[in-house]
């Protein structure tokens, strides 16, 4: 049997850092609040002029460095993103011509904060079929750019990063298994207020988010794909070694764990310095705890996402 393996990650935050502190200066809003309801307390923006790709292409050299692999190695790259530079070409034909990968297929997908999630199953398809042996997988996002700056309830949740994994085929696991989901009923509650054929009134889109309900319907949906992903490999609460959740709230990250089996000190946090980053967080997170030691190899992995559509999803693997 084929399998995917992460043979290496990589992750790339702007600059610019945005604080809870920053932005009471904004909106009506306090750090209290933000840190209480959401367990963010900076966020990371792209500088203006600095777009997706950018933040891509720094995540995917670092990613390629670290799987040590040369750009002819690589035959496929996804990126995951709902903030691309432009309607087209795709973020991934942009990214494929700067890193400089030849001709081998490249496109986006777009699931917002599950794109990643979406990715990982999409190139583990192609991998496991034989029709790629090395892939490139991004999670890239420019929120800020989406986000309206004068909404408190929305404008304190986003930030901007990407992330990347190489994943390479093996005979070891690898991606054990991957589950998706979407329930387009539920998009009016986290939405955009136009796009391209739909435009919006006035210039850019917005996210528009009716957050109490996301957040119940999030809780309950996660916890459900907790129990599917256990389920469909046998495994009993408490069994893996990390949750690598995506970071929309540190409460649904809680509930998540706590559904899981997992004490916090098994789940890699990084929303208190980033925020949500939508199909960039896991990635983030997963680079991070990479680099400072915490995820190991052998070591079993849950990754999760919710976001607009609605689509949810997740990952088992073995790093
Ligand atoms: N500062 C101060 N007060 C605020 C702010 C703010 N930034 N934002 C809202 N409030 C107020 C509201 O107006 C409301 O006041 P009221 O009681 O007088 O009406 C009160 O705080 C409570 O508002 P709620 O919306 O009920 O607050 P809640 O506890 O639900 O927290 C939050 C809001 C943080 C947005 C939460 O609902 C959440 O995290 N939702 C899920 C987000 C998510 O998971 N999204 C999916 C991924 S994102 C993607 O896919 C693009």
């Amino acid at each position: 049997m084929t399998y995917s393996r992460i043979a290496g990650t990589g992750s790339h935050l702007p600059e610019k850092v945005l604080t809870n502190h920053d932005l009471e200066r904004m909106v009506d809003t306090s750090d209290q609040w933000i840190v209480e309801r959401t367990g963010i307390r900076r966020r990371h923006l792209a500088a203006a002029g600095q777009t997706t790709c950018d933040l891509a292409e720094q995540a995917a050299r670092r990613a390629m460095e670290a799987a040590a692999v040369r750009p002819a190695d690589i035959d496929l790259v996804i990126v995951a993103t709902t903030t691309p530079d432009r309607v087209f070409p795709s973020t991934a034909c942009l990214l494929q011509a700067r890193l400089e990968l030849g001709d081998c297929p490249a496109f986006d997908v777009q699931a917002v904060c599950t794109g990643f999630v979406y990715a990982l199953d999409v190139a583990n398809r192609f991998i496991q079929t034989g029709g790629a042996r090395c892939a490139l997988v991004v999670g890239a996002e420019t929120m800020s750019r989406i986000v309206d700056w004068s909404d408190r309830s929305t404008c304190i949740l986003f930030g901007d990063g990407a992330g990347a994994v190489i994943l390479r085929a093996s005979d070891e696991p690898g991606i054990v298994s991957t589950h998706l989901h979407a329930d387009g009923r539920y998009q009016h509650l986290l939405t955009t207020d136009g796009g391209v054929s739909d435009p919006p009134p006035g210039g850019n889109p917005h996210i528009r988010m009716s957050g109490n309900e996301v957040f119940r319907v999030a809780v309950n949906t996660l916890g459900a794909i907790v129990d599917e992903t256990l389920a469909a490999n046998g495994l009993e609460q408490g069994s893996v070694d990390w949750l690598v959740p995506h970071q929309a709230n540190i409460r649904i990250i809680r509930a998540t764990a706590r559904k899981l089996g997992l004490p916090m000190e098994r789940v890699i946090v990084t929303i208190e310095e980033q925020g949500n980053t939508s199909a960039a967080s896991i990635p983030l997170a997963l680079d991070t705890a990479v680099r400072d030691g915490r995820i190991r190899r052998g070591e079993t992995l849950l990754l999760e996402a919710f976001g607009g559509g609605f689509t949810w999803g997740s990952a088992l693997l073995v790093y």
